[in-house]
């Protein structure tokens, strides 16, 4: 099935049908941050088995399950992303992108199905496109220069022990470059960089390590979760966080969950919301 059809809202109650379109749209983000308070979500599909990423079968890195991706999922992704200021994503996914190997994070022009969520972002007067902002040690990737098409930006946040040349190499490609750490980048340090550069509604479509960098320093607000009921197996795989214990762990309250039949040829998946405990 694709990205029509309804959900069933279980959470908060009552439990009532609603359509899949506009579920996320209708959370209205923008509401909740500013540049002097911005606000940070992130959003993942992982499998009942807690696989967000298996190798890919042609050999080339690791790459969302294709057993658990789907195109209503999909569509979620696009309603949260066309809500942001700027979206952060990895090196790994820049080096994808410059090689033509995945699709653009914000696919919503190429679309008729999506035209309601071209709507929404043009009804607000924002640009075409979110920025792009990414956290990165090594620096090596290059920016892909439709990247840089529409006006848009691409902010890479580094450590002062960076190479200085990759760094000027990135400047030159058309990047503004900062750096938020000395060894790694701090999570605080990268969303005060953003915030300073006038982004107020910051969305996370990164992996497990940058996910884990932002949850040491408590900064993430919100992480959109779904579960698609399948249990994929597998000894090499990525999970939902990468990295170090995070303390006591970090709680995260349920904020609104949806059953989706309409998935996985009936399997479905789980919708869910999570607000960081204040
Ligand atoms: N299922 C899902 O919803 C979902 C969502 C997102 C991603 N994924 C998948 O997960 C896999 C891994 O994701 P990914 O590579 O995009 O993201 P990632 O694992 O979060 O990012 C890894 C890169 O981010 C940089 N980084 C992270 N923390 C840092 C820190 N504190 N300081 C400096 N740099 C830091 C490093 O870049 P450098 O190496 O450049 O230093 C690192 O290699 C991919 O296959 C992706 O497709 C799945």
């Amino acid at each position: 099935m694709t990205s029509g059809g309804s959900v069933l809202a279980l959470y908060p109650p009552p439990a009532q049908e609603r359509p899949l379109a506009g579920l996320y749209l209708d959370h209205d983000v923008r509401r909740l941050g500013h540049a002097r308070a911005p606000f940070v979500y992130t959003n993942f599909i992982v499998s009942l088995d807690g696989r967000i990423a298996l190798p890919r079968p042609s050999g080339n890195g690791m790459g969302v399950p294709r057993s658990i991706a789907n195109p209503r999922d999909w569509r979620l992704f696009q309603e949260l992303a066309v809500q942001a200021d700027v979206i952060v994503t990895s090196s790994g996914h820049l080096r994808e992108t410059a090689a033509g190997r995945v699709r653009e994070l914000v696919e919503v022009y190429d679309k008729a199905e999506f035209r309601d969520i071209t709507d929404w972002r043009g009804e607000r007067g924002l640009s075409p496109y979110p920025d792009y902002a990414v956290m990165s040690r090594d620096l090596d990737f290059p920016i892909a220069p439709r990247l840089l098409s529409d006006g848009r930006r691409v902010i890479v946040a580094t450590t002062a022990a960076a190479d200085p040349v990759r760094m000027r190499a990135l400047e030159e490609a058309g990047a503004e470059v900062f750096l938020a750490g000395e060894e790694d980048v701090a999570g605080s340090r990268f969303i005060d960089g953003l915030a300073g550069r006038g982004y107020g509604i910051i969305y996370s479509a990164a992996g497990p390590r940058v996910h884990h960098t932002l949850l040491a320093d408590g900064v993430i607000d919100r992480l959109y979760l779904t579960t698609a009921n399948r249990l994929l197996g597998g000894e090499v795989y990525d999970p939902l966080v990468s990295g170090s214990l995070l303390g006591g762990g970090v709680s995260m309250t349920p904020a609104s969950l949806c059953l989706d039949l309409g998935a996985l040829d009936g399997a479905g998946q789980l919708l869910a919301m999570y607000e960081r405990d204040t």
